[in-house]
């Protein structure tokens, strides 16, 4: 009875998508909450809290469609200069959203993990970040990355900084400085790097966003705001991205010169 219930909340694959060609990585900037909730003359924190169901059906609709990796930009290292109120409430949600969605992740073995740097957060999201990652650690599901406190250029000054350390105490010299190990003292060193970055509300900008990590994704952008991108939405981008012809900067060797 309950197998059957779950199964019917899953979602089939569309048969115009192929699973084999599906992004193992995909990356999302959640952008236009503030805009849904004032078109509805709504607190722009209302906009946040729709924006979670939004993440929350994604997340199940990648792991259902054979996506092995989501990562979410949920907080700035240039979003601590919203108003103090909405910057409060944001921690709060997150805080919340995880002491009550880790049964559920546990259960859809989701393995979650948070990059950016976690020190400037509050001590309580902390304290709950550290449970969730640990409980989940052995899932073998979907890896759900939360981008919280992430500042793309942070992240490539702070590796910059550890090897720069390295190369003085005499561990590694310059010359063996590449771009695997570079990849390594990132925060998404477990992870591949992204297939997809998928934007919504239509801003054309990266915003900071995985800027070493993101070198050779499709961008796929949407007018749809944040709270109203759900799996119809999802799946135009899958048909999107499996019509695109990855060349990595090389050339198709079946073309004519
Ligand atoms: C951008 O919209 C959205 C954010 C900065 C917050 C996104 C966070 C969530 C959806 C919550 C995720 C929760 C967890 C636990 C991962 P905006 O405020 O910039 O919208 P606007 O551009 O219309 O003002």
């Amino acid at each position: 009875m309950t197998a059957n219930f779950v199964s019917s909340l899953s979602n089939a694959l569309p048969s115009d998508l192929k699973r084999s060609r599906m992004p193992a990585h995909v990356a999302v900037i959640m952008d236009g909450n503030g805009r849904w909730a004032k078109q509805r003359g709504l607190p722009r924190i209302m906009g946040h809290r729709k924006g979670v169901d939004t993440l929350k059906k994604l997340l199940r609709c990648c792991r259902d469609w054979g996506v092995e990796a989501l990562t979410a930009y949920a907080f700035s290292t240039e979003n601590w200069g919203r108003p103090t109120g909405e910057v409060d409430f944001l921690m709060t949600l997150f805080e919340r959203v995880l002491r009550k969605e880790l049964r559920e992740m546990m259960a859809e073995d989701v393995r979650i993990q948070f990059v950016g740097d976690l020190t400037a957060l509050p001590e309580t999201l902390q304290q709950e970040i550290d449970r969730a990652v640990q409980e989940t650690q052995d899932n073998q599901g979907i890896c759900f990355s939360v981008a919280t406190n992430y500042g793309g250029r942070q992240e490539i000054l702070q590796a910059c900084r550890a090897i720069a350390q390295q190369a003085k105490s005499g561990q590694l010299q310059p010359e063996d400085i590449n771009e695997e190990l570079f990849s390594r003292h990132l925060y998404t060193a477990n992870i591949s790097d992204p297939d997809l970055l998928i934007r919504t509300s239509g801003e054309m900008r990266i915003s900071n966003f995985l800027l070493w990590q993101l070198a050779y994704a499709e961008f796929y952008i949407t007018d749809t705001l944040w709270p109203d991108f759900d799996t119809d939405e999802f799946h135009q981008a899958m048909k999107a991205f499996q019509a695109r012809d990855r060349r990595f900067g090389k050339v198709d060797e079946t073309e004519g010169e």
